[in-house]
């Protein structure tokens, strides 16, 4: 686990230790009130909301997280009008696009997860080309959870592991929860120490639902768009406070 000093307090030379999440996940909620609160299109929220990942790409990479997943549009999100969906879907495209080069200079390689085989072609290439020209980078991973949906992946996991029964490489008994973890999307991937849902909803609208069973939660009122530096070091002082136990006992207690 990454630990940093953080700031001088009130002028008082006292140095706290930082506890930083090697795996941080964030659900980026609230580019329509945003949007709304400046009597703009929900798009321009969208906008302001690609924009600011790009920030907390750097926070985090500086912070030292190491494993990033951001929820950016998931398996539910298809409900919305088919302006919003398709304008959601050109600003995936222009981010990676765009900003590659600024990840680069970041050291953050791009992953995908989420049901991406049945997104638009236009779509499947960014995905592939953007995970093909940065899997070099190991600074910091950034996961783009994108047609993402918890109980997608875990019936997704369920089918690849039926197949494997019917194929006669696996026997039921066998199956246990790593076999269920072993093939969710990215079974490399750390389960997240950490999510930030900003905006003030107090749910996981279907985000990592398997990975999250012991992710501590942190909610702010704060929009998306505006999530900041200042935001993101709260959340890290929160989650520092945090005692995490997995069902066992304090150091403490022990
Ligand atoms: C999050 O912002 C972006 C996506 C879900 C794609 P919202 O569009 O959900 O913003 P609110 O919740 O309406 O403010
Ligand atoms: C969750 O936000 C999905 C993303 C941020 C991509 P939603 O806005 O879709 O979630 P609900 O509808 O408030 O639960
Ligand atoms: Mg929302």
């Amino acid at each position: 686990m990454a630990i940093l000093g953080f700031g001088k307090k009130n002028g008082n030379e006292t140095e706290e230790t930082l506890k930083i999440p090697v795996s941080l996940g964030v659900i980026m909620d609230g580019n329509g009130r945003w949007a709304k609160k400046r009597m703009l299109p929900r798009s321009a929220g969208h906008r302001a909301g690609a924009e600011n990942l790009k920030a907390l790409c750097r926070n985090c990479g500086n912070y030292g997280v190491k494993y990033l997943t951001v929820y950016a549009f998931s398996t539910e999100n298809w409900n919305r009008p088919d302006d919003e969906v398709s304008a959601l879907m050109d600003l995936f495209v222009e981010f990676f696009d765009r900003y590659d080069p600024e990840l680069e200079q970041e050291g953050i390689r791009v992953r995908f997860t989420g049901d991406i085989e049945n997104l638009p072609d236009r779509i499947k290439a960014v995905c592939k080309k953007g995970e093909e020209r940065s899997k070099h980078r190991d600074r910091m991973q950034l996961i783009v959870a994108f047609n993402y949906g918890g109980r997608r992946e875990i019936v997704n996991s369920c089918q690849k592991i039926a197949q494997m029964v019917k194929n006669g490489d696996l026997n039921v008994e066998d199956i246990d929860e790593k076999t269920i973890a072993d093939n969710l999307y990215l079974p490399d991937v750390p389960d997240p120490d950490l999510i930030i849902r900003p905006s003030g909803e107090q749910r996981l609208s279907n985000f990592l639902l398997w990975e999250s069973a012991y992710s501590e939660l942190w909610v702010s009122d704060c929009l998306w768009p505006d999530f900041g530096l200042e935001e993101l070091t709260e959340a890290f002082r929160a989650y520092t406070r945090r005692d995490r136990r997995f069902g066992g006992l304090s150091k403490e207690e022990k």
